[in-house]
C-alpha cells in the first residue's frame, strides 16, 4: 500500500565535498548518465511531492543552474553557511514559507549525494511513517561497518530513542551497526517546532537534524525506523573510489533488469549502461560496450563489442560493431562497422551500411545503400540501393561554409570519388574509379573526372638501365618470368 503524498521534500547539497578533489560541485558529478543530484531527485519525484526544495551553499550557481535543467519545478534555497544539517532543513523550510507554502502533512529529507536510493524505499519509508502514526520516522540501515555514520539508539524495549553521532557516541555506543542513513520522514509541523530548538552544543558546533528525533519524542511524540533492506543503497559518495563503488553497483541494478527483461549482456562487467538506455526483448550487447544517453535497441539488434553508442535508435535486428555512434539513427536490418564513426544527423535507412573506417554526419542515407569501406560522408542525402565506392570523399566544406551533396537511388559511383559540394549525382548514375565530381552528373549517365592515362614505354629502361626494376621489366618481355633470387 502507497503512502499519501508528502507535503514536501527536501535535499541537502550544500556541502562542499572536499574529498571528491574536484572544481565540479560534488553533488554534479555524474554515474550512469546522471548526477548525483539527479538520481537523489528522481527517486524524490517518485513520492510525488507537492514541493520539492534543494538545499544550495557551495557552487551554488552551478548547481542551480543544474537543477533548472533537469527538474525547473525544484525550488531551491540558499544556505551561506554549513551549519549542519538540522540548519540546512531550516533553511529549506524557510525558503517553502517565504515562498508562501504552508506545510501540512508529511516533509522527506534525503541527501544529495545518494544517489543508489530508489523510490522504492523512500515509498518504504513513508508507508512506515504513515502507518506507525509516527511523527519521526528514520530510515535506518545495518551497516558491516558503522564508522562515522550517526548510530540509531534504541530502548530495551526496541523503541527508538534518538541518534548519536559517531563523534559524540560512547564506546558502547558506537558498538550498534544499525545507523542512520540521513533519509527522514517528519510531521511537518512538529519539525519546524523542534528545529526551532535544536542546540548546538555538540562536538561540531552544528545544528544536528538527527536532534530533531529526541526533541519530539521527549515532548511525547511516537519516533520510529524504517529499516532500509539493503544497506549499499543508502551509501553516501564521499570521495571517486565511493563514486566508482556506486556507479558498478548501479550498473549492475541497470544490466540486471535488462537480463530479466530479454537482453543478452555476454559480460556485464565490461558493459556500462545509463539509465535513460531502452531495450527491447532479444537484444545482444557483446564486451566492452557503452550505451549511453536516449539510445534505444529494438528487437534483435546486436551491438558491440567495443562500441560506443550515445543517444543514438537502433533498429530491428541492426548490427554495430567496434564503432562509435552520437546521434544517430539506424535503421532495421543496417550494419554498421567493424570500425565507423557515426555522428549527429546520421540516419541509415533499413539495411543500409556503415562499413569499415567509414565516417558520416549530418547524412542520410537510403534503405539497401551501402557505403562498405574507407569513406567520409557529411552533409549528404543518398537515395536507396546506391553503391558508394571505397575511399570516396563527400567534399563538404569551403574553409568557411558547409554544402550539401545529393546522390540518387541505384547510383554506382566509382572507388576514390570526390564529391565536391555542393553537387547532385541523378538516379542510376555512375561514376568512374578516382573521378573528382565538381559538376551535377544527369540521371543515367557516367561522369570521368579524372586525368587520361599516358603509357611512356621503355621509360624505365632508359632512365633506370641496370636497376631491378628495368631487370624485371626485360625479363618479362623476354617471355621469362622474373625471379627473386637471382
Ligand atoms: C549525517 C548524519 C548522520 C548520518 C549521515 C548519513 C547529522 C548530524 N548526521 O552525517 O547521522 O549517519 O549523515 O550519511 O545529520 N549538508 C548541508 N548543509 C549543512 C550540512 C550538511 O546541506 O550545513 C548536507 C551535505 O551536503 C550532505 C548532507 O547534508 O548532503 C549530510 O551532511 P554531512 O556533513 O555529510 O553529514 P554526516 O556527517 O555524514
Ligand atoms: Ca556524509
Amino acid at each position: 500500500m502507497s503512502a499519501k503524498r508528502p507535503a514536501a521534500v527536501v535535499v541537502l547539497a550544500a556541502g562542499e565535498g572536499t574529498r571528491m578533489k574536484s572544481a565540479t560541485p560534488k553533488v554534479l558529478h555524474t554515474l550512469c548518465g546522471r548526477s548525483l543530484v539527479g538520481h537523489v531527485l528522481s527517486a524524490a519525484r517518485e513520492l510525488g511531492p507537492e514541493h520539492l526544495v534543494v538545499v544550495v551553499g557551495h557552487a551554488r550557481e552551478q548547481v542551480t543552474a543544474h537543477l533548472q535543467s533537469i527538474d525547473p519545478a525544484a525550488r531551491t534555497a540558499v544556505q551561506h553557511e554549513q551549519n549542519g544539517t538540522g540548519h540546512a532543513v531550516r533553511t529549506g523550510l524557510e525558503q517553502l514559507a517565504g515562498d508562501g507554502v504552508h506545510l501540512d502533512g508529511t516533509v522527506v529529507v534525503v541527501c544529495g549525494d545518494t544517489p543508489l536510493l530508489t523510490g522504492e524505499t523512500l515509498q518504504h519509508l513513508a508507508s512506515v511513517h504513515e502507518n506507525d502514526k509516527n511523527a519521526v520516522t528514520v530510515l535506518s540501515a545495518e551497516m558491516p561497518d558503522a564508522t562515522g555514520y550517526g548510530r540509531i539508539v534504541r530502548t530495551p524495549d526496541g523503541a527508538v530513542r534518538e541518534i548519536v553521532e559517531h563523534k559524540d557516541a560512547s564506546e558502547e555506543q558506537r558498538a550498534i551497526r544499525e545507523i542512520n542513513s540521513g533519509v527522514f520522514a517528519f510531521d511537518a509541523k512538529l519539525l519546524i517546532e523542534a528545529l526551532g530548538k535544536v542546540r548546538t552544543d555538540n562536538s561540531q558546533g552544528e545544528e544536528y537534524l538527527t536532534d530533531v528525533l529526541g526533541i519530539v519524542r521527549e515532548a511525547g511524540h511516537r519516533v520510529g525506523a524504517a529499516v532500509a533492506a539493503d544497506h549499499r543503497e543508502i551509501a553516501g559518495i564521499n570521495n571517486r573510489v565511493q563514486l566508482a563503488q556506486a556507479r558498478r553497483m548501479l550498473n549492475d541494478r541497470l544490466l540486471h533488469e535488462a537480463m530479466l527483461a530479454g537482453v543478452t549482456v555476454v559480460d556485464p562487467a565490461t558493459t556500462w549502461v545509463d539509465v535513460t538506455v531502452t531495450f527491447a526483448p532479444d537484444t545482444v550487447v557483446h564486451p566492452g560496450t557503452e550505451l549511453m544517453g536516449a539510445t534505444s535497441l529494438a528487437e534483435g539488434a546486436e551491438v558491440g563489442p567495443h562500441s560506443r553508442l550515445t543517444d543514438t535508435v537502433v533498429g530491428a535486428g541492426a548490427e554495430v560493431a567496434f564503432s562509435v555512434t552520437q546521434g544517430a539513427r539506424i535503421g532495421a536490418g543496417a550494419s554498421v562497422g567493424p570500425y565507423a564513426y557515426l555522428r549527429p544527423g546520421t540516419e541509415l535507412g533499413q539495411k543500409a551500411k556503415a562499413g569499415t573506417y567509414v565516417e558520416m554526419k549530418n547524412a542520410s542515407v537510403g534503405e539497401g545503400t551501402k557505403v562498405p569501406h574507407l569513406s567520409y560522408v557529411g552533409d549528404a542525402t543518398i537515395g536507396e540501393y546506391t553503391n558508394i565506392g571505397a575511399a570516396s570523399v563527400f567534399v563538404n566544406y569551403d574553409g568557411e561554409t558547409k554544402h550539401h551533396t545529393t546522390v540518387g537511388s541505384h547510383c554506382r559511383t566509382g572507388s576514390d570519388n570526390m564529391f565536391v559540394a555542393p553537387v547532385t549525382v541523378g538516379d542510376g548514375a555512375y561514376t568512374a574509379a578516382g573521378s573528382v565530381i565538381t559538376k551535377d552528373v544527369p540521371p543515367g549517365s557516367l561522369a570521368v573526372a579524372r586525368g587520361q592515362q599516358r603509357n611512356i614505354e621503355g621509360w624505365v629502361a632508359r632512365k633506370r638501365p641496370g636497376s631491378a626494376a628495368a631487370k624485371a621489366a626485360s625479363a618479362t618481355r623476354d617471355g621469362v618470368e622474373p625471379s627473386g633470387e637471382h
